[in-house]
């Protein structure tokens, strides 16, 4: 039995994930924007073992979510699951100043991963999309390039593969890997999609928890259960760490080695 944090357990994929980790007995903390979203998630996740609260787009909420994470102890592993889509119109600072679709798809991810105790495993969804994501790592607040929210989403989903590639590098006791979903017709990817909604959680579920030796890998990008070759520069170093060191600079956060 596995103790695992999945992110924006509200809805969509993080709420089937933490469902599903429950029917497999695993115990599971969810997680949400603020107090409402919180006991919302509580009645649609029964089971859940507590909910840890903040809006991830803000670097001192998510600085809070990662103290009461911390409260539990050590976590077998975490997801990370929250984010926002790719339809954002205009550029929209959050609090930071930062872009709202990177601060919370980008830089939450590696301020948790920074300062949650460090899990055994790490899951960061990703996206098909992070293959078009800017590997210049140029402008990535946006006060240069003319707001392109479809750009930005893409972009944020390939930080997510780098994040990932680069914990697995310096944690090599940790396995950590991306997901890639599917297009599935939750809340962000809306009733179009095509992809199977019930394959669209399994494979973080698989990777957070199961003792399946083909989940047991590190540094791995995923889909569907099965490994995918994910865009090429995501492999390449100089590139991971200059998103870490710029991830580093935004929130002030250093991410342990
Ligand atoms: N659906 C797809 O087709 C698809 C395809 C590729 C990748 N993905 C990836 O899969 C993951 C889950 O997506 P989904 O489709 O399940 O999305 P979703 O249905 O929109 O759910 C997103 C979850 O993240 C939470 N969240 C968003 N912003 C937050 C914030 N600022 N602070 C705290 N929580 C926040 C949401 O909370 P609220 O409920 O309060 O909004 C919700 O629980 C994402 O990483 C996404 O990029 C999805």
């Amino acid at each position: 039995m596995a103790r695992v944090l999945v992110t924006g357990s509200s809805d969509g994929l993080g709420k089937m994930a933490a469902q599903l980790l429950i029917e497999q007995r695993h115990r599971v903390v969810i997680h949400a924007r603020n107090e409402e979203r919180g006991e919302q998630a509580k009645e649609s996740v029964p089971g859940a073992e507590a909910v840890v609260v903040g809006d991830l787009a803000s670097i001192r909420q998510t600085r809070k979510v990662a103290e009461q994470v911390n409260a539990f102890g050590r976590f077998d592993a975490v997801i990370h699951n929250a984010a926002v889509g790719y339809r954002e119109s205009r550029r929209t600072a959050t609090e930071d100043g930062l872009p709202h679709v990177f601060a919370v798809n980008t830089l939450a991810p590696y301020v948790l991963t920074a300062l949650i105790e460090r899990p055994k495993r790490l899951v960061y969804l990703s996206s098909g999309l992070h293959q078009g994501g800017d590997s210049s790592l140029k402008d990535l607040r946006w006060e240069q390039r003319s707001w392109h929210g479809q750009q930005a989403y893409s972009d944020t989903k390939f930080h997510d593969v780098l994040l990932a590639f680069a914990v697995a590098r310096l944690w090599p006791d940790v396995l950590s890997n991306a997901v890639e979903p599917g297009w599935v017709a939750t809340k962000m990817g809306g009733p179009s999609a095509t992809d199977d909604l019930d394959q669209g959680h399994r494979t973080q579920v698989w990777l957070a928890a199961s003792e399946d030796p083909a989940a047991k890998v590190t540094g791995e990008y995923f889909y569907h259960l099965r490994r995918r070759t994910p865009k090429a520069a995501t492999r390449e170093v100089a590139l991971q760490e200059k998103l870490v060191e710029a991830c580093r600079q935004y929130s002030g956060v250093n991410l342990p080695v």
